[in-house]
Order: C-alpha cells, then structure tokens, then sequence
C-alpha cells in the first residue's frame, strides 16, 4: 500500500489522471474500472483536460462502474449512476458508449436475492480491470459494500444503510427519495482489479481511511479493510 498525502483535493486528481492517462497511452485496450459521488468529479474533470490537451484516444478503452441504483423513477434519470458518467466522462471522450458498462440498466428491475454475478464473468472476460478507481464512504464502504459484507463477495444486489441514505440524500430532493436497493461490484470483484487508486477527501473520511491505513486484517465492521494488502493500492488524499 502507497499513501500519498497531497495539499489539495485538485492536487490528488491530477496525480491520479496522469496515472490514468500513462495507462491509457501505453495500454490502449485498457479496462477502467469507475466511480461515481463527489470525490471523484475533479478527477474525471481532469481527465477531460489532460485528453484535450494531448488527444488522448480513448476508442479502444472499456470500463466497468462499480455500482448502480435499483429502482430510480423516470423522472429520476439524472440521479443514475449512468447519467453521471455520461455528463462527467464519457461524452467528453472517445469511448465507445457500447463498451461502458454498468451491473444494471436503469430501467431494469432488481430483486434483492438475484445474482450479478455475470458482470464479474463480463470483466474477465474483458481481461479483468487494469485500474479501479475508489471513493470510500464515512462507514468503511466501497462501492455499495456496507459493513457486514463478506471478502468473498461478488456484484449483488445490496441494501443501502440508513448512513449511506442520509449521505447520498443530498443528492435528491428528498432523504425518502434516495433509492434502497443498488448492484454493487463486491469486494472480491474489487480486489480482482491488477490496481487500485483510493481518492479520499475530507474529514468525514478520516476514519474509515485510518482503518485501512492501519489494518492487519480484514475487519467486516469497515469493508474498506480488504484492501490492506493488495499488492497495488495507491491511496491519494489531502487528509494530514
Ligand atoms: C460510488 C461508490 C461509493 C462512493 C462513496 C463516496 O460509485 O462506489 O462507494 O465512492 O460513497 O462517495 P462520495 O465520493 O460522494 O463521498
């Protein structure tokens, strides 16, 4: 594990974008592995800067995002994970839309016992992730592995918990609109990645982030712990 402590959040997006884009220029099939929420809008801003700057083709690249929301309604679509990588990344690059992909279409319906795990066949049969990027929530989660998920665990469908609700509320109108249910990349899926890239910002973050800093071992309490000995992780944040 590599902790790299920079002055500021725009500070580690960049060094996280060029990290992608070396990838992206010497690997043109590269597997990207997405993230969506706050902490990774300035990276994927910064990638849109860096490819304008160096036509950076990106024709050839696939990704796969880590997770989507079950049940959002029609007039909901700008709340998709979809959407956000489409306003944020993709229109602004040469991907080939029909290699982006997502565990769930929006409009698609999810039963809480159904299996995923195709998607994970999907990615190795992409030839698996090159760099995955990660967010980390206050509780230790990643992706939308709340507390309690298994290291063994695969793409699912998974229940939100009432900590992630309430953060992700500022996001719609209202708390009671936040979607329950998601399909999320599980924590072994993550760990299949070849490397991984942490963004974590913030105070709120400090704690979880100390969890995995410190760990020895996996603790189910903090999914985030998983990670401690991946043999490429890179942790980029502005936390002293
Ligand atoms: C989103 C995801 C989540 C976020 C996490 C942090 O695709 O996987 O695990 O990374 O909830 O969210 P922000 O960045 O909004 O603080």
């Amino acid at each position: 594990m590599k902790v790299i402590r920079m002055d500021s959040k725009l500070a580690c997006s960049e060094h996280a974008a060029d990290i992608i884009v070396h990838e992206i220029k010497h690997n043109h099939k590269a597997v990207l592995g997405l993230a969506t929420g706050s902490t990774v809008e300035d990276l994927y801003d910064c990638l849109i800067k860096k490819t304008q700057h160096d036509n950076i083709d990106w024709s050839g690249i696939s990704s796969f995002n880590l997770d989507e929301y079950v049940g959002l309604k029609e007039n909901e679509y700008d709340q998709s994970y979809r959407y956000f990588m489409d306003s944020k990344l993709f229109d602004h690059v040469n991907i080939n839309k029909s290699n982006t992909n997502f565990p769930i279409k929006v409009n698609d319906k999810a039963e809480a016992n159904q299996s995923f795990a195709n998607y994970d066949e999907l990615i190795k049969n992409a030839g698996g992730i090159d760099i995955q990027v990660l967010g980390i929530g206050n509780n230790g989660h990643i992706a939308f592995n709340e507390p309690g998920s298994s290291i063994d665990s695969l793409t699912r469908c998974v229940q939100l918990t009432p900590s992630t609700i309430k953060a992700n509320s500022r996001f719609f109108a209202k708390e009671e609109d936040v979607p329950k249910l998601a399909i999320s990349m599980g924590l072994k899926s993550i760990l299949n990645a070849k490397k991984l890239i942490l963004l974590a910002f913030g105070e709120n973050k400090r704690e979880a982030l100390n969890k995995l800093i410190n760990a020895k071992s996996f603790d189910p309490n903090w999914p985030c712990t998983c990670l401690y000995n991946h043999k490429d992780l890179i942790i980029i944040t502005d936390l002293k």
